[in-house]
């Protein structure tokens, strides 16, 4: 089956893209460099493959693509709500650069320097793991799929990441090489799964977007055992 086909009609598939920020004070937050555009690429793939696309996007600059639902948060904790809210789904792609620490308490009004302040330690907490969280639930969709954004030791964290939150299918991407990555069109991915892998790209998202949505449908089929 190739892309185009209507190979996910009907399938109810919830996606979560972009960065979250955690906000320090009104003027300030602790962000990442996710740009949301391999999220925003697999929910246009999905959808034009005849997918119910549900997309949880955090702060981007991005259109919301063709026959998409979208829902837009800020945090991490918004985010959280947002995609618990959504279930039951048939397929969960968690592609959101999550911040993992949150400040333990927004300032109301902007934080001033104090003369001589020459250093600031801020009190973060951990924010909730959705993708874990997900694939431990009550009504855990079928498929969960993860991404993994890693400079160095990919397989490795990978794989360590595939087993430790229960996930099906991990799709890790090395982090820090010019032309590929946060912000690019193009991208490289390597798919892991309990007993297989393969290389994607590089190429452009859209494309690596169709060849991932391959793969969970291979994944899916296995398990439908059809
Ligand atoms: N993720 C999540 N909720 C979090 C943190 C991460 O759902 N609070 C998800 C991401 O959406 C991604 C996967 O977990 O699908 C891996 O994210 P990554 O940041 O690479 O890994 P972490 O689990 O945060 O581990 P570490 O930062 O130690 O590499």
């Amino acid at each position: 089956m190739s892309a185009g086909d209507f190979d996910f009609a009907e399938r109810r598939v919830l996606i979560s893209a972009g960065p979250t920020f955690e906000d320090i004070d009104p003027v300030r937050f602790i962000g990442n460099r996710s740009s949301g555009k391999m999220g925003f690429a697999i929910a246009q793939a999905a959808a034009r493959r005849g997918a119910r696309v549900m997309l949880i996007a955090g702060p981007v600059h991005l259109p919301t693509p063709d026959d998409v639902q979208r829902i837009d948060v800020r945090s991490a904790a918004q985010m959280h709500a947002a995609v618990l809210a959504q279930l039951p789904a048939d397929i969960y792609i968690g592609a959101a650069a999550v911040a993992d620490y949150t400040p333990r308490e927004v300032a109301p009004i902007k934080m001033k320097k104090r003369p001589g302040q020459e250093t600031l330690v801020l009190d973060l907490v951990r924010t909730p793991d959705i993708l874990a969280e997900l694939a431990a639930h009550a009504q855990r969709p079928p498929l969960v799929v993860g991404f993994a954004a890693e400079t160095d030791r990919v397989a490795e964290y990978a794989r360590g990441k595939l087993i430790a939150k229960r996930i099906d299918l991990i799709a890790a991407n090395r982090v820090g090489i010019a032309g590929c990555g946060f912000e690019s069109d193009d991208n490289a991915l390597e798919v892991f799964w309990h007993d297989g892998e393969r290389s994607l790209g590089p190429a452009p998202k859209a494309q690596l977007a169709d060849a991932l949505l391959d793969l969970v449908r291979e994944q899916w089929c296995l398990r439908a055992g059809r």
